[in-house]
């Protein structure tokens, strides 16, 4: 067992944690008070080699490892939740899984695009009635001719109205639950595509961009299949087993940033005569910080090298997105305790980091189904 980063791994942590530092976070507070994203860091990162880290180099990607892909999402999450949830929908649950499931041609046509940043990706899967029970979706792709024509609505979908791309989850015939649904390759200017902001202010993740999307009586061809018809489901899941990765790597960035301003203003920060963080009620907090983040640390390092290695991934996977977002949720809760009246206030990034933090609990599958997902695996079906 060797707990070090190979040299290729530092220096792509090290590019990462420059660019979150110097060209993200400064950003960062502007982009939540406007709730404007902004576009300009996603060419960026396609230069920098991040749009598309594990991607085969012959389809314009970076050819990296995956916990060197890890490493960069842990950086965006100390820096902007909004920036690194782009990636995690970008990155993963679009290109990694077009990678896995495409055609030559669709590879072909739609990676090199989606590395540079010429193209954005989007994941339509939620519903208004389909959310964690994903197999119960009422979009329909009825056969037609030579393709489909699909009907319906997607709703809380990152990066929904900057897409050009979106992989789009419909069921031939909702009976058949997951068996009956497939996943097509959408071109976001295809007539029928119709999509609008979603209603109502975020709690957090206020510069992303989440969309409501109708298809109404959209054509795609045939050759617009993701994976077999009927393989829909597995293409989702599999996709979900990359995205949550990124997920579980962005809250350990959120905690590791929440420690760091902590211990900050411990050091700086003077009541009753001293340091704050020489009284042993605020040691206490930033001991239990440090010793989970790095827990948490180690189980996405852990589920990043299993992939690596090849190896099945969803119980690691959702392990570490579990534990990673339920550790942050609590670090930054006490983060803003810690600074008292400044954490409140939009002035200290813990006020931000507080309420992003919940949507990584969230979204890619909640806390709950992160559990079932584990369970499941821990215990087995009934033989
Ligand atoms: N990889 C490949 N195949 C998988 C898989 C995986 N990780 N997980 C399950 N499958 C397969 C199973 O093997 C099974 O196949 P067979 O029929 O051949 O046996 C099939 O899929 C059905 O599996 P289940 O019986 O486990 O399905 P289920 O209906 O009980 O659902 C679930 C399981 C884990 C609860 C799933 O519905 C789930 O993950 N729900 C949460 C959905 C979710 O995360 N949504 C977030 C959307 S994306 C987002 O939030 C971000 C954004 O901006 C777009």
């Amino acid at each position: 067992m060797n707990f070090s980063l190979t040299p290729s791994q530092l220096e792509i942590q090290t590019r990462a944690r420059q660019f979150a530092r110097e060209e993200v976070a400064p950003l960062a507070r502007q982009a939540d008070e406007t709730g404007v994203f902004p576009l300009h860091l996603v060419k960026r990162m396609g230069e920098l080699g991040f749009l598309a880290g594990t991607i085969d180099p012959a389809y314009g990607g970076s050819g990296m490892d995956y916990l060197s892909y890890t490493l960069i999402s842990e950086e965006l999450g100390w820096a902007d939740s909004s920036v690194r949830g782009f990636l995690a929908v970008h990155g993963s649950l679009v290109s990694l899984c077009i990678n896995d499931w495409g055609t030559e041609a669709q590879k072909q046509r739609y990676l090199p695009r989606l590395a540079s940043g010429e193209m954005i990706g989007c994941y339509c899967l939620t519903e208004p009635n389909a959310g964690s029970d994903a197999a119960s979706l009422e979009t329909t792709a009825t056969p037609d001719g030579d393709g489909y024509v699909l009907n319906g609505e997607k709703i809380w979908i990152t990066n929904g109205g900057l897409a050009h791309l979106a992989i789009v989850f419909a069921t031939l015939d909702r009976a058949k639950r997951h068996k009956g649904i497939c996943a097509f390759l959408v071109e976001t200017a295809s007539p029928g595509f119709i999509r609008q902001p979603m209603p109502g202010k975020e709690l957090g993740h206020r510069a992303a961009d989440h969309a409501h999307i109708r298809f109404e009586n959209l054509r795609v061809p045939k050759s617009a299949l993701l994976g077999a018809e009927g393989e829909g489901f597995k293409v989702a899941m599999s996709a979900l087993d990359h995205g949550r990765l990124g997920v579980a790597a962005g809250a350990v960035g959120v905690a590791q940033a929440c420690l760091d301003a902590c211990v900050d203003f411990a050091r700086t920060r003077r009541q009753f005569g001293k340091r704050i963080g020489d009284f042993q009620m605020i040691q206490a907090v930033i001991a239990d910080m440090a010793a989970e983040i790095e827990a948490a640390r180690m189980l996405v390092y852990k589920a990043a090298w299993m992939k690596e290695q090849g190896l099945p991934t969803t119980r690691q996977t959702s392990m570490a997105k579990l534990y990673a977002t339920e550790i942050a949720v609590k670090a930054a809760s006490e983060a803003v305790l810690l600074h008292g009246g400044r954490g409140y206030s939009s002035q200290y990034p813990v006020e931000r980091h507080y309420r992003d933090i919940k949507g990584l609990q969230i979204y890619e599958g909640t806390s709950h189904i992160q559990r079932i997902v584990i369970a499941r695996d821990v215990i087995g079906k009934e033989s």
